[in-house]
Formats: structure tokens, C-alpha cells, sequence
């Protein structure tokens, strides 16, 4: 296996140096509004608390944390994503999930927001959640489903990026292929945690109303996703908004409301 060098990431490359911008303006459609759920999901109230928001991004969970009163720190093995509005953001720690660069105990609770899903040993990395965050505290993720039954619309998108000559990046078909199936279901995130040393209080999965119903917001979110965003920083506006046109165009006949199923994960340190 590669060696993790902490920040870059595994063998060290930065697979979201160029989502920033497409993150927070496309991709935030549908994960502003799942972060927000996966911070309602607390099993108590989080007001004051110190929250790490582990695979934070462009901070999505740590505005939902604010919105709550908590005291978001965040996490993020990218930092470009971290560089996002960072002025604006709480304070932030390059490193990764495999070896989090915090003491034992340090935070109150823990959030993860569809980060588990990008690391090859998912129950080591919430063995390293557990151990930053204090027992009884609260450790949260949210994780993609398996059955999402939405890839006949996505794959149209896809099927139009594709045709102007995109191609799916290694690291993307590792992510789908071997890391995100490890807890895409509700028995094995429970297993998962569970084995890492947590007392697991709820695993669900269910189809989330994230409000987007519109051609338009499922091409930006699925345009702003990090495996197409690098290749289309590369692009003029023109080309970007000629392509962004072709694919709402493709969507459009076949769109509707966009409810990704979602596991969630409710957990406390011992
Ligand atoms: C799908 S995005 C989710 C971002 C944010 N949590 C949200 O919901 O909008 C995944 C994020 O996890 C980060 N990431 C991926 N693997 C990581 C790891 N092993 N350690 C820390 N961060 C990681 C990526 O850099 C990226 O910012």
C-alpha cells in the first residue's frame, strides 16, 4: 500500500488542489444541506462544544457547526480546500484522517462528512477520530449509500464530459471501486465502528431531500466534484459554459428531484 505523508495525502498528491472553487459554488448544493442534517443528527446539543469537522473541505459542516453555536476545528488532508474563504474559517489543521495531528481526548465531538468513504482502512481512520475526541463525546459521519439509484442521470452528465474529452482520473475509480463500497451500507459502517472502538448508538440509511430539482443544480454539483474539477479549471469560461449548457441539455428530459440515499452513523466514545 502507499505510504500516507500526512498532508498531501496517500503518495503525497492533493487530489482536491483544484476543487475549491467548483466545491463550495456546485458541489455545496447538495453537501451544504447534507452536512446541516448530519450536524441535526447530534445526540446533544453541540451549543459551545468543540467540534472537529474531520475532512472539513471547503467548511460546509464547520458553517453548520456555527449555525448551532458549536466551536468547529477543522481537518482536511487538502490544503487547497482548506485555503477556501480561510478569513472566514475556523481555525485549520492540514493532516489526514489516517494519523490525525491532534493530542488524545482534545475535542468534544467529532463530525466526518463523507470523508470515510475516501480512505483505503475506514476503521482505522474512525479509531483515529475516537481517539482525538474525549470519551463520551459524539463521533458523526456520513457516507454515500450503495444504492443510489440516481447514476442513469449522473452517467448523462458524465457521457457529455467524457464526449469533450475528459478522463476519469485513477484515484476516482479507486474511490468507487475499492474504498467507498467498504461502508456503503448500514451493517458495515456499524461493524466498522464498532471494531474501532465505538459504542454505536444509530446507523441509518435513508434518501435525502437536498432541494435540488433543478437540471441546472445537478450538473453544477456533479460539475463541481473534484474528479472533473481539475480539468475544467483548464478550460476558458467560454468552453466551461458551452459544456455546463451541453450538459443540462442531456439532463434536462430525464431530471428529477436529486435524493442521494445516505448513511449516517451516530456514535459516543466510551
Ligand atoms: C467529498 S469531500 C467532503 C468535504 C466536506 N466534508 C463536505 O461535506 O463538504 C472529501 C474531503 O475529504 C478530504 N480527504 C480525503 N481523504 C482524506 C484523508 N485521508 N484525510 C483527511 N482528509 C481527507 C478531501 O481533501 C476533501 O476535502
Amino acid at each position: 500500500m502507499d505510504e500516507v505523508d500526512g498532508v498531501g495525502g496517500v503518495d503525497g498528491v492533493d487530489r482536491y488542489a483544484a476543487a475549491a472553487t467548483g466545491w463550495a459554488t456546485g458541489a455545496s448544493r447538495v453537501y451544504g444541506p447534507l452536512a446541516a442534517a448530519l450536524v441535526a443528527a447530534a445526540p446533544h446539543p453541540l451549543e459551545g462544544r468543540r467540534v472537529l469537522d474531520a475532512g472539513a473541505g471547503t467548511g460546509l459542516a464547520s458553517a453548520a457547526l456555527r449555525a448551532v453555536g458549536a466551536h468547529p476545528v477543522a481537518l482536511d488532508r487538502s490544503p487547497a480546500m482548506l485555503g477556501w474563504d480561510a478569513a472566514a474559517r475556523p481555525p485549520a489543521v492540514a493532516g489526514a484522517l489516517e494519523a490525525v495531528p491532534l493530542r488524545d481526548g482534545c475535542v468534544d465531538d467529532t463530525v466526518a462528512a463523507f470523508v470515510l468513504n475516501h480512505v483505503d482502512d475506514p476503521t482505522a481512520a474512525l479509531r483515529e477520530l475516537a481517539r482525538v475526541t474525549r470519551p463520551g463525546g459524539a463521533v458523526l459521519a456520513s457516507l454515500p449509500a450503495a444504492t443510489s439509484s440516481h447514476r442513469a442521470v449522473r452517467n448523462r452528465i458524465d457521457a457529455v464530459v467524457v464526449d469533450a474529452g475528459w478522463v476519469p482520473p485513477d484515484w476516482h475509480a479507486h474511490l468507487t471501486t475499492v474504498q467507498a463500497p467498504q461502508l456503503g451500507d448500514v451493517a458495515a459502517a456499524g461493524r466498522a465502528a464498532r471494531d474501532a472502538g465505538l459504542h454505536v448508538l444509530a446507523v441509518t440509511e435513508h434518501v435525502a431531500d437536498v432541494g435540488v430539482e433543478r437540471a441546472e443544480d445537478l450538473v453544477d454539483y456533479r460539475l463541481g466534484q473534484a474528479h472533473v474539477a481539475a480539468w475544467l479549471e483548464g478550460m476558458s469560461d467560454a468552453e466551461r459554459a458551452a459544456l455546463r449548457a451541453a450538459a443540462v441539455d442531456a439532463v434536462r428530459p430525464v431530471m428529477a428531484p436529486y435524493r442521494p440515499p445516505v448513511i449516517t452513523l451516530v456514535a459516543r466514545v466510551p
